[in-house]
């Protein structure tokens, strides 16, 4: 957070903007639905692809921004295991684009201690972006700063079979079959976002009202956060307001609010124990 004031200037927009958050409850992870890069480039009579070229350019601004807020992980859905129905020279054009990105941004995730992680089913991906996804991912290894997921080829129910084909598989291996049993954190941490903190918040750009199979364990207690703008479109102000509207939900997990609406010590709640201790009429 203390990175994201330097970086602006006292006054403008998103400083104030800033200013305005708590920095001791921005979350820990966030996760985007990077939807709208198509109805973004229809809008100005471009090709398809155009709008995922101007996506990438939100890509930045939303990982720069994340690092500043100093985020423990960003998770970006950036082609899900149903989007090989698209024509295929989009899907070639996606591929060019992510490996143009990568290699263009090793260096900004060295710099600012970012460790990618591609996480979907990877082997089914051309073999030179799985080439440059792996290089990547072998240069971050030991990077702290942020963990940055890009969801490749990523869907939320083939994530799931594939972690109970691998919690079946180690009981196996293990030799304890028969005593097997599953349980939250069994499945969590065969997950491909073991060991990281489940998302916070999860935003959606362009409107739609859907979760379109991404992360679908770990949003259990998610806030959603859906918004109008297209992704190309999606900024550093985008970012923090949904952030500012995030900081104003109130997350309950399940429990109570965090101001009680009743108040326990008062003669009015003993009366309403002693009531419900009534037998009904
Ligand atoms: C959804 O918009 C977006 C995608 C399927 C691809 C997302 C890709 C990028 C943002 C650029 C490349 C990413 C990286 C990480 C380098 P859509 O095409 O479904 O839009 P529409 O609903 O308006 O048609």
């Amino acid at each position: 957070m203390k990175d994201l004031l330097q970086a602006l200037t006292p006054g403008e927009r998103d400083w104030r903007l800033a200013t305005q958050l708590d920095p001791k409850r921005i979350p820990a992870h966030i996760a985007i639905i990077m939807d709208g890069n198509g109805r973004w480039a229809k809008q100005r009579n471009y090709h398809r692809i155009f709008g995922h070229k101007a996506g990438i350019a939100a890509v930045r601004i939303a990982v720069e921004t994340s690092v500043q807020l100093g985020l423990e992980a960003l998770t970006l859905y950036a082609f899900s295991v149903e989007n090989w129905k698209r024509p295929r020279h989009e899907i070639e054009g996606l591929w060019l684009l992510l490996k143009y990105y990568l290699q263009r941004e090793l260096s900004t995730f060295m710099a600012n201690d970012i460790q990618l992680v591609a996480i979907g089913r990877q082997e089914s991906l051309p073999s030179t972006v799985q080439a440059e996804l792996q290089a990547v991912m072998d240069k971050t290894a030991g990077n702290r700063g942020m963990r940055l997921n890009l969801a490749i080829n990523y869907g939320g129910r083939t994530e799931l079979i594939d972690a109970m084909n691998s919690i079946l598989e180690n009981a196996r291996l293990e030799g304890n079959l028969d005593s097997l049993e599953i349980t939250e954190d069994s499945v969590s941490s065969h997950l491909y976002t073991a060991g990281l903190k489940d998302p916070d918040l999860l935003i959606r750009t362009s409107g739609e009202m859907r979760v379109s199979n991404f992360l679908l364990w770990q949003i259990a207690y998610a806030e959603l956060y859906v918004t109008e703008t297209l992704w190309p479109d999606f900024n550093r102000t985008h970012l923090l307001e949904a952030i500012f509207d995030f900081q104003n939900r109130d997350r309950r997990f399940g429990g109570l609010t965090r101001t009680p609406l009743v108040n326990t010590d008062s003669p009015a709640f003993m009366l309403e124990e002693e009531m419900l201790e009534l037998p009904l009429a």
